[in-house]
């Protein structure tokens, strides 16, 4: 097998050197103790993001800083082993000449199909019955100004649903998740209204906090601020447009949007306080989880070992077999 993709790479190709387009996406410059510079940058394509060495930055540093961000290069990369970990070494490094390659090619897009999950959204908008709840939906994602923002945003940074329509495919399999639990607890109509709501907003805030791709990482509104409390803030305003909306569901939607991390040291403010705000909590949190557990599975190649590495973010290591 040749490699195509970042993914590809794996133990079987130690030694090699092979040849690849992807987008670079970072370059860090760091300092050796003999004070030498070199740089770490990372690269990504459709199938993984992941950093190289490049020694010879010192030599070629006004080509690099010459480089766009997000420029689209041609690499060949050495794959060695350092300290039992693969390590890739940036052997030669150009600007990619083709033009029919674009940005979007090197972009994790989501596996499930986009109208599938439009079509899930409206789904469970439609569920919603009372009408100043979907006058809520309707100023906060079913608009222009948001709707294909909401659709095509990522949902984190790294763990867990970080690719285009992230944000869609988590706030739908959360849906999913809440409306089994709803179902199976026979929960009022007041309640299923009120819980089909605070989850589709319950990440929204997330539009504000990362940047949007091809650029990764955090604005300077989610350092500050968060988007739990982003996504709070901005239900209340719009709320406060919306005449005859009863303070009851003011109340639990808005404790649903900023309980949803489930305690206070997971960034939470409140915890939540009511049967719709809990069942978020433990849903989202499965989503999450679950998805992070898959991906680090898929992204493991090490086929001689019984069980992944320890994943930080569960505290432990998944058997593979
Ligand atoms: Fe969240
Ligand atoms: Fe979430």
């Amino acid at each position: 097998m040749s490699i195509k993709q970042l993914k590809d790479i794996n133990k079987d190709y130690l030694n090699q050197t092979i040849e690849l387009v992807v987008l670079l996406s970072e370059v860090k410059v760091k300092t050796t103790k003999a004070d030498k510079r070199y740089a770490e940058i990372t690269i990504q394509d459709a199938s993984k993001m992941t950093e190289a060495k490049y020694w010879d930055y010192e030599e070629n540093e006004a080509m690099i800083k010459n480089f766009k961000s997000h420029e689209i290069i041609r690499v060949k990369l050495q794959i060695g082993e350092y300290q039992g970990q693969l390590q890739l070494t940036i052997k030669e490094i150009k600007k990619a000449e083709d033009d029919s390659i674009t940005i979007k090619n090197f972009i994790p897009t989501s596996s499930v199909e986009y109208e599938s999950m439009e079509k899930g959204l409206k789904y469970f908008y439609d569920r919603v019955e009372a009408p100043h709840l979907k006058e809520l939906l309707d100023k906060m994602i079913f608009c222009k100004e948001y709707y294909e923002k909401f659709c095509t945003y990522v949902a984190a940074k790294k763990v867990h649903h970080n690719f285009y329509h992230g944000l869609l495919q988590h706030t739908l399999e959360v849906l999913k998740f809440v409306n089994t639990v709803a179902n199976t607890k026979k929960l009022s109509q007041k309640q299923i209204d009120r819980l089909i709501v605070m989850t589709m907003l319950h990440d929204w805030g997330k539009m504000m906090e990362y940047k949007a791709l091809p650029d990764t990482g955090l604005t300077e509104e989610g350092i500050m601020i968060g988007h739990i409390f982003l996504g709070a803030h901005y239900t209340l305003s719009k709320i406060e447009e919306i005449q005859d909306f009863n303070i009851e569901d003011k109340l639990v939607v808005l404790n649903g949007i900023l309980g949803h991390h489930g305690s206070l040291e997971f960034g939470s403010p409140v915890l939540p306080k009511s049967i719709e705000a809990q069942i978020l909590h433990q849903a989202d949190k499965m989503s999450g989880d679950i998805e992070s557990i898959l991906s680090f599975m898929n992204e493991d190649t090490d086929e001689d070992e019984a069980f992944t590495k320890k994943l930080w973010n569960m505290g432990t290591e998944y058997y593979k077999k």
